[in-house]
């Protein structure tokens, strides 16, 4: 069998095809740089791809990874659905005209007014995960609103184990479901997030296994029945190195899903799997410096804008040079493009550091890349989710702009 080609070659060649298609080079002399550049067409294919592979499970895009009116466009005009977990995200979904009741309020820990003002503006499903919580429920319409019980299963091998925050241990959950039952709150279902960026059907075949008995017992001894699993996100995609496919995680999640009973609905919240796809993100060489540790590029953004998934995730993006892309500088004449050609063979570790005056603010280093000058582009695929959302302004440098790509049949 022929060798596969190394996981960076393989992405360099797809993102190549896609900026020659979008044509790139020309979406950034008329734009400038630092540039997101977001497609919609693919949240609707990721979107399409989880229905896919989890037939039957319901859909609620996490606002929160990158909450985007084209973004909230594309989830709503594919049929899915949204979680929320502030004021800010509700408002935005409703500024796009998503219906509110159909969402979920995932956050644990809320105010009453962050509450009631949720409430009136629809929704009817909230979380929670400690007894303080509940008694914040009370003004409200008895028997109007429901609330899953947010479970707590550890999952030290995921990017960033959700269970250390937020969550109750299944052993002591009956507890708080009883406590929910006694203030007459009513609990709808479970709810888990078994870690972002995870990488194996394990940890959620585990987590609906404990919850589904948990869900059993509880039934039998109160009378109760519940409605509704919310299995989270945590679907990983490929950043520096391959991960197992949707399809694969699949094949592994559906055969713990065949023990959930016809009166319980199952949904997921993906946030990453459906965002990170959706932008890559362009910037440019703006100062060289030749260092003691060798040579250094300052780009026009770093860890405190658009690559603030680096310090928040430790997920870590390739990084291309335009010219590894086929994508040409702006002022090229035919003679540099020779050059260039030639250039582009050659590897040179660099450092690669944000714009801004903390020395913390590094891209990358020793990264082997072809020779780059002042005025050089870069492009990063796989930039949606939890990049444009958590850029600060530090330093006074304003937010990377996102430009959205039309619709193919608007093209
Ligand atoms: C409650 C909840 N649901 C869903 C998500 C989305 O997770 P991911 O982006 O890993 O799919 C998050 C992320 O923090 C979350 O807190």
């Amino acid at each position: 069998m022929p060798e596969q080609p190394p996981h960076r070659e393989l992405v360099r060649r797809d993102l190549a095809a896609e900026a020659q298609r979008i044509r790139l080079g020309d979406l950034v002399r008329e734009h400038a740089s630092p540039l997101f550049v977001l497609d919609p067409a693919r949240v609707t294919d990721q979107l399409a791809e989880i229905r896919r592979e989890l037939p039957g499970v319901g859909i609620h895009f996490a606002t929160k990874s990158l909450p985007h009116p084209a973004v909230i466009d594309a989830v709503h005009a594919f049929g899915a659905s949204f979680e929320v977990a502030s004021r800010g995200e509700i408002d935005l979904l409703e500024r796009r005209g998503v219906p509110i009741a159909g969402c979920l309020h995932t956050h644990p820990v809320k105010t009453v007014a962050d509450i009631t003002s949720a409430y009136l503006r629809g929704i009817r499903t909230f979380v929670v995960d400690s007894p303080s919580e509940i008694g914040k429920f009370a003004g409200l319409p008895c028997g109007e609103v429901g609330v899953l019980v947010r479970l707590s299963f550890p999952n030290p091998g995921a990017k960033s184990d959700l269970s250390s925050k937020f969550g109750v241990a299944p052993e002591h959950a009956a507890a708080l479901v009883e406590r929910c039952l006694a203030a007459r709150l009513p609990v709808r279902g479970f709810t888990f997030h078994v870690g972002s960026q995870t990488t194996s059907a394990e940890p959620w075949q585990r987590a609906i296994a404990a919850t589904l008995q948990l869900m059993r017992d509880l039934e039998s001894r109160h009378g109760i029945r519940f409605e509704l699993l919310d299995l989270g996100g945590g679907f990983p995609v490929p950043y520096d190195e391959p991960v197992p496919s949707l399809a694969e995680l699949a094949r592994g999640i559906r055969p713990a899903l065949a023990a959930v009973p016809p009166h319980v609905r199952v949904v997921v919240e993906p946030g990453r799997f459906v965002s990170a796809p959706a932008m890559m993100l362009v910037t440019r060489v703006i100062g060289t410096n030749d260092r003691p540790d060798g040579r250094w590029h300052y780009l026009d953004d770093g860890l405190y804008g658009a690559y603030s998934n680096i310090p928040a995730e430790d997920v870590h993006a390739l990084v291309f040079a335009a010219a590894e892309l086929g994508v040409q500088r702006i002022g090229d004449d035919a003679a540099d493009r020779v050059t260039r050609r030639v250039l582009t063979r050659t590897r040179v570790p660099v450092t690669l550091a944000g714009p801004t005056c903390d020395s913390v603010d590094v891209i990358a280093r020793g990264l082997p890349l072809p020779p780059l000058a002042d005025g050089d582009l870069l492009v990063s695929p796989m930039m949606g989710a939890y990049t444009w959302a958590t850029a600060t302004g530090f330093n006074g440098i304003a937010p990377t702009p996102v430009l959205v790509l039309p619709a193919p049949r608007d093209a």
